[in-house]
């Protein structure tokens, strides 16, 4: 046993011994040579990493335009409101040619200006004009229709400094790209500023151009609509005055209905998508009247039932009328709204006779308007309602006749706005009269007009207000009973 632990530690020896020896055989310069590949090694694969991430930034900035403008793209097909497409326009060009700003102007020849449509970094400035016949780089554009790619702003003479002195920016490069329409005129230009790594190439020139005729070509077409638009409105307004003007005692009636309309429709927050559905069908109310005979409509008296049963008509012929006319998928609604303003919450209204929900709301929003013009102008037979009667007869009506919802959003209005349209026929100018009115709401003022106690800031209002309200009267009329 102990002969065996004595050859155990001679092996020991003999093994450390060996061990010792072997790791000392390459020498030192050995060791440095492996150091040296080792580094080698690393360096390399530093130096392919590095190549790689070269490589992969300048893909980056190779598909940097291409994403740009896919986005772009896509936007086109899934937005149609002007201002956002040109956000997103101006925002990715700015990121597509490394720009720190965008601007799009638009030509107005109007007034022979160009006015920014979208301009970044502007907070405070959010419009800014520039005369189309000025010295700005942005005008030479728009006048030559040339591309301007200028390195150094400051070195240049067509640069105006005043411009960075009103915005507090320091313009150094900029590329002016001029927006063209399908008929070859300027409606526009497209301006980048301050590229972040030096002045802008000529690749920036093509990718800018191709951004400009895309911003063009929605321009035109937004404002091709916008023309559109303002055809339809001016005629529906000039064909409901046809109806207005055969009584010139009722002249603006359609009008002030509409402005009635739209500020009860805005106090209630109905959708954005209902207020031109809204306008149009208050607009558009009484154009059934055009059927109802002029002895009828001018009678000075109580109508017989037949007379009455002729001009209750006037409901059904407006939505026979209206239906002939090409509205939009949008505005669709127009005919049976707009045929729905006589109908009561109860059942008991005309020409159909609806209850309840089955009155589409804008309608019911129309019936309150509708019949406080009506007691609150003059006609030819009857003189204007003194306002607290007819305060009355729509809190009477609740329920039964009105939307107790559009009542209450009704008397709610501020004061000066309700007169404002309510006095906007008439011939005395009472704008200043007013302006007195804008702290109370309507409904307050129908509570003075009752008696109730004026608080100081109140005071001396009933007094302007029966003056301006009994302004003009014809002599003899009567007050309606
Ligand atoms: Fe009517």
């Amino acid at each position: 046993m102990e002969k065996a632990a004595k050859s155990q530690s001679k092996g020991d020896k003999k093994s450390a011994k060996e061990t010792k020896s072997s790791k000392a055989a390459p020498g030192p310069d050995k060791n440095l040579q492996s150091f040296e590949e080792e580094l080698n090694r690393r360096e390399v694969s530093l130096i392919e990493r590095e190549i790689k991430t070269i490589r992969m930034q300048e893909e980056l900035d190779r598909l940097r335009p291409l994403s740009g403008l896919y986005r772009v793209v896509k936007a086109m097909a899934t937005e149609r409101r002007l201002d956002s497409l040109l956000d997103t326009i101006t925002r990715e060009t700015q990121t597509m040619l490394k720009a720190d700003r965008c601007s799009v102007f638009v030509v107005d020849s109007n007034v022979d200006e160009l006015w920014t449509q979208v301009a970044q970094g502007l907070e405070g400035f959010r419009m800014i004009r520039i005369p189309l016949g000025g010295t700005s780089i942005v005008a030479w554009c728009a006048r030559s229709g040339d591309i301007i790619n200028i390195p150094d702003a400051y070195q240049d003479d067509r640069f105006d400094p005043d411009v960075d002195k009103h915005t507090g920016y320091r313009t150094r490069s900029v590329l002016c790209v001029p927006m063209l329409n399908r008929s070859g005129q300027v409606i526009g230009v497209f301006q980048v500023l301050n590229k972040k790594d030096g002045p802008f190439t000529s690749e920036d020139e093509d990718w800018l151009e191709g951004l400009a005729a895309v911003a063009s070509g929605l321009i035109e077409q937004a404002q091709a609509y916008q023309e559109i638009e303002r055809f339809v409105d001016q005629t529906l307004m000039v064909l409901a005055q046809t109806i207005d003007k055969r009584d010139p005692l009722t002249a603006g009636h359609s009008v002030r209905v509409t402005n009635y309309s739209l500020l009860i429709g805005q106090s209630l927050i109905i959708p954005d998508e209902d207020i031109d559905v809204l306008r149009y069908s208050a607009m558009m109310h009484d154009y059934g009247k055009i059927g109802v005979p002029e002895a009828i409509l001018w009678k000075n008296g109580r109508l017989t039932p037949e007379e009455y049963e002729k001009v209750q008509e006037h409901a059904r012929v407006t939505f026979d009328l209206l239906s002939h006319l090409p509205f939009t998928k949008r505005l669709s609604d127009v005919p049976f709204v707009a045929s729905c303003h006589h109908e009561k919450l109860d059942g008991t209204g005309y020409y159909r006779g609806l209850k309840g929900e089955d009155i589409p709301f804008l309608a019911r929003i129309i019936a309150v308007a509708d019949v406080f013009d009506a007691l609150t102008s003059v006609r030819h037979y009857r003189n204007r309602m003194p306002i607290d009667k007819v305060y009355e007869i729509l809190q009477q009506g609740r329920d039964n006749h009105f939307d107790s919802r559009c009542v209450d959003a009704f008397l709610r209005l501020p004061c000066h706005q309700v007169l404002g349209i309510m006095e906007s026929e008439r011939e005395k100018n009472a704008s200043d009269d007013i302006d007195l009115f804008g702290n109370i709401t309507w409904s307050r003022l129908t509570e003075l007009v009752a008696g109730a106690q004026a608080k100081r800031e109140e005071e001396g209002l009933v007094k302007v207000f029966e003056k301006m309200y009994n302004f003009g009267l014809p002599e003899g009329y009567k007050a309606l009973d």
